[in-house]
């Protein structure tokens, strides 16, 4: 049984696999030579770095099992593995709190311009009179994907006492002091918004150019889930604009955002941007390491 990481896990989970009693490898391939090594390999370890695709999966004569250090399983082609009958594991929930408050400090440095004013100071420039921003209290926040982490960001929301309206297709009331809505509520009555969906057929480019008409003047836009849920062209036409107040984006549709239109987009003063850092914290990646093994160890047991 040889059990391979791909991409790093935490040091206290990595040396649990370690003293497990199977052939634990681990070492970051590309892809050409994870498709040479990949039939040696029973259980397959990755974070978001490595992607396994479908031809990938279809190398992998002794395949089992896809272990997925994290929440979204976009990097994962789940439906190649499905028919293959390759069990896929991931750690819904285990870095929600870290997402959720990486998205409440993006809301907060977009309303306050925390990180024009930081860049401004560091260019020996006082730009005090420029900066004028926004509260958050008393303001109206919609929340698209009311799962682990949208609960998470309402939770922290709520005590900025915030109005709190929520979007998901698959919850249809809370016990929250949150109003459930539907998409176009979302997009008509929010000041801020804040996304927390995952990447599916469904959700790619839900954040259109007809939804930032729909919008109001002035809106916040909070992306921490995945770069493609908006439509980026979109996107910098309405910061270029005025439409849309600022955005802070963890994520984006091309990771690195090293492409015109990103390029374009991370060089507008109205956005504020982090390279993909929303489980990276020392908490959240102790719990995916925790839980990714203790799952991992559990299948490998049922084998
Ligand atoms: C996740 O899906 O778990 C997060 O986006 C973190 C990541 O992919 O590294």
């Amino acid at each position: 049984m040889r059990i391979h990481v791909n991409d790093p896990l935490d040091k206290s989970a990595m040396e649990r696999l370690m003293n497990s009693g199977y052939n634990v490898t681990s070492e970051h391939l590309e892809k050409d030579e994870l498709i040479k090594e990949i039939p040696n390999i029973d259980v397959l370890v990755v974070r978001s770095a490595t992607k396994v695709t479908a031809d990938i999966i279809e190398a992998g004569k002794n395949l089992k099992i896809i272990a997925r250090a994290g929440t979204g399983l976009d990097n994962v082609d789940v439906e190649k593995a499905k028919e293959k009958g390759i069990k896929v594991i991931n750690t819904p929930g285990a870095n929600g709190i870290s997402v959720a408050e990486l998205a409440i400090g993006l809301m907060i440095s977009c309303a306050r311009h925390i990180a024009k004013g930081t860049m401004d100071l560091k260019n020996g420039e006082w730009t005090k009179k420029q900066l004028k921003g926004h509260e958050l209290y008393k303001r109206t926040v919609g929340i698209i994907g009311f799962g682990n982490i949208g609960r998470e960001v309402a939770k922290r929301l709520l005590a900025f006492d915030m109005r709190v309206l929520a979007y998901d297709p698959f919850v249809k009331e809370t016990d929250m002091n949150v109003e459930i809505v539907d998409l176009d509520t979302i997009f008509k009555e929010s000041d801020f918004i804040t996304i927390h969906v995952p990447l599916t057929n469904e959700t790619k480019h839900l954040v259109s150019k007809e939804a930032f008409e729909k919008m109001k003047d002035g809106v916040i836009l909070i992306n921490a889930a995945r770069g493609g849920v908006v439509d980026e062209e979109a996107l910098y036409n309405a910061l270029a604009s005025g439409k849309v107040y600022a955005a802070g984006l963890d994520v984006f549709e091309v990771e690195p955002p090293t492409d015109e239109l990103r390029k374009k987009l991370l060089e507008l003063p109205n956005v504020v941007a982090t390279p993909h850092i929303g489980a990276s914290t020392v908490e959240a990646q102790l719990r995916v390491g925790q839980i990714i093994v203790d799952k991992i160890l559990e299948e490998v047991k049922k084998l």
